[in-house]
C-alpha cells in the first residue's frame, strides 16, 4: 500500500513566487530532533517524522543552532525513505561569508541533500553577506528559495525593510494568538511582497497550552472544525491569506497527526478570528 493512498487531502498553499503549493502545516525541529544522543529519544523523532510524512506534511525546518537536529533529520528521512516527499527548510546562523558558506555546506550534508529547498538567515545575523552568497547560489540551483527569520516582535520592522524589495522567497516570524504583532504590518508586507510566510513559535513555544489547561474546547469551535486547542490555535494563524505554513515542534506522534488536522477547512473568517483573540485574551 503506498503512503499517497493513506494520506488525507491536507490544505496547501502556494508559495507566491513560483506557485509551487506547500501543506499549509509543517514540523519545527528546535529541541525536539535534538536527540542524537538517545535511542528512545531518537525512536520518538523517528515516529514522529513517519506520521508526518505518512499523513503528508512536507515542510520540516531545522537550523545548525538546533545542536544534532539536522543530522536526525537526514538520518531518518532517508531511512524512512520520505526525503523525496518533505521540503527541507535550514537557516545559516554564523557571521562573515566563507564562514556561512562552510555552514551551510555542513548542513547539507547532515541533512544528506545536494540542494536545499530553502535556506534562511537565522535571526538576520550577517543577513547581507549570506544574502549575497544565497543569490548566487540560487542561480546555480544549490538552493531553491532564500529567506529570512526571527522569532520576536522586536525584529519585524527589520525583517519588513529585507522582504520590501521582493527578492525574498520566504519570510519566517513568530505569529499566534499570544504574539500576534505581525498581524500589524508584516504579513501584509509579505502578501505586497510576494514573500512566502512561514510561522514560527505557533504555540508560543508551548505555552499557550497552559493558559487553556483543563478548559473544554468552546462551543463556537465545532464550527471552524477543530477537536483539539492545538487544531484551534492553528486555525486561527492559517486563516490569515498571508500565511503560508505554520511550524509547531513536537516529537510526539500523536501530536503531529493532531497538527495536521488543522491543515483544513473550514477556517474562521475575520469576525470568528476577531472573537477567538477577544476569548483567548480573557482567559
Ligand atoms: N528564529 C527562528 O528562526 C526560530 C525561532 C523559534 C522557533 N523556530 C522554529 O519554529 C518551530 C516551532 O517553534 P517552537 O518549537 O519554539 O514552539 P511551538 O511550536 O510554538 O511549541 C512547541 C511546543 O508545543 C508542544 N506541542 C506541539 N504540538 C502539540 C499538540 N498538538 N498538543 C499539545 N502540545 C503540542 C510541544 O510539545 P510536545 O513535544 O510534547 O508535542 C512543544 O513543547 C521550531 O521548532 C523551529 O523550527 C525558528
Amino acid at each position: 500500500m503506498t503512503h499517497a493512498a493513506e494520506s488525507p487531502k491536507l490544505l496547501a498553499r502556494p508559495v507566491p513566487k513560483t506557485g509551487e503549493a506547500i501543506p499549509a502545516v509543517g514540523l519545527g525541529t528546535w529541541q525536539v530532533f535534538d536527540v542524537a544522543g538517545d535511542a528512545k529519544e531518537l525512536e520518538q523523532a523517528r515516529e514522529t517524522l513517519k506520521t508526518f510524512a505518512q499523513l503528508g506534511g512536507r515542510l520540516v525546518d531545522s537550523s545548525p543552532m538546533y545542536g544534532s537536529s539536522e543530522s536526525v533529520t537526514g538520518q531518518l528521512a532517508v531511512e524512512l525513505g520520505v526525503r523525496s516527499k518533505l521540503f527541507i527548510a535550514t537557516k545559516v546562523w554564523t557571521s562573515g561569508k566563507q564562514a556561512g558558506i562552510r555552514q551551510m555546506e555542513d548542513s547539507m550534508k547532515k541533512l544528506r541533500v545536494e540542494r536545499l529547498d530553502l535556506m534562511q538567515v537565522h535571526n538576520l545575523v550577517d543577513a547581507p553577506t549570506h544574502l549575497a552568497t544565497l543569490r548566487e547560489w540560487k542561480k546555480t540551483g544549490r538552493v531553491r528559495y532564500i529567506g529570512v527569520t526571527h522569532y520576536n516582535a522586536s525584529a519585524h520592522e527589520e525583517l519588513e525593510r529585507f522582504i520590501r524589495p521582493g527578492d525574498i522567497d520566504f519570510v519566517q516570524v513568530n505569529y499566534s494568538l499570544a504574539e500576534p504583532e505581525a498581524g500589524q504590518r508584516l504579513l501584509r508586507a509579505a502578501a505586497d511582497s510576494r514573500t512566502a510566510v512561514i510561522v514560527n513559535r505557533p504555540f508560543a513555544e508551548g505555552a499557550m497550552f497552559g493558559r487553556v489547561k483543563g478548559k473544554p474546547l468552546p462551543a463556537w469551535a465545532r464550527e471552524i472544525g477543530v477537536a483539539s486547542w492545538a487544531q484551534l490555535f492553528l486555525k486561527w494563524i492559517l486563516a490569515h491569506p498571508a500565511v503560508t505554513c505554520a511550524i509547531p515542534g513536537t516529537r510526539n506522534p500523536r501530536h503531529v497527526a493532531d497538527n495536521l488536522g488543522a491543515a483544513s477547512t473550514p477556517l474562521p473568517d475575520e469576525a470568528m478570528r476577531s472573537m477567538m483573540s477577544d476569548y483567548f485574551n480573557s482567559l
